[in-house]
């Protein structure tokens, strides 16, 4: 059955390290260090990719986009989750909203939270207002906590187009 709507959502997290860039939804944030991967390691935009391929039911984003593959080495990631917006419309759905939480302990992200908002919204052709990113610190807690990695998690809804 074709379903009027869809929801789906993302988790993941990328260790910190030192002379690497941070990349959170395909902005660059000033920062000593970023975050470790394959990719570019853009955390945001990976956890709203399992999302939408969660919504859509067809695995995660390691199945589309293998880390062990040479030509993903690098990559930038708001093409992974272009990929899955095209799988949702191939299917007849449209994102209808994005919601999505990042939990990194430092730096302060809040002034950087416009740009990431409209980096995405403008490469998934939404207005500004369905795309939300909210920061979290994790109170010194966890390895989020103790400043070894970042995590992020993504809720999409998807609508039939
Ligand atoms: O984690 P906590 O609730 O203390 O975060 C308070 C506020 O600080 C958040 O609501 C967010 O606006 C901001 N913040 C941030 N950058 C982070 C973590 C939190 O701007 N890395
Ligand atoms: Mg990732």
């Amino acid at each position: 059955m074709e379903l009027p709507f869809r929801i789906g959502q993302g988790w993941d997290t990328h260790r910190i390290e030192a002379g690497r860039p941070l990349i959170l939804g395909g902005i660059t944030i000033p920062s000593e260090f970023g975050l470790a991967g394959h990719s570019d390691a853009d955390v945001l935009s990976h956890a709203i990719t399992d999302a939408v391929l969660g919504a859509l039911a067809l695995g995660d984003i390691g199945l589309h986009f293998p880390d062990t593959a040479p030509e993903w080495r690098g990559a930038g990631s708001i093409q992974f989750l272009l990929h899955a917006q095209k799988l949702a419309a191939d299917g007849g759905y449209s994102i209808a909203n994005v919601d999505a939480s990042v939990i990194l302990e430092r730096p302060k992200l809040k002034n950087f939270r416009t740009p990431i908002r409209e980096r995405l919204a403008s490469a998934l052709g939404l207005p500004l207002s369905s795309v939300s990113v909210k920061f979290k610190t994790a109170e010194t807690v966890g390895p989020v906590g103790q400043g070894l990695s970042c995590e992020c998690h993504a809720i999409v809804l998807l609508t039939r187009s």
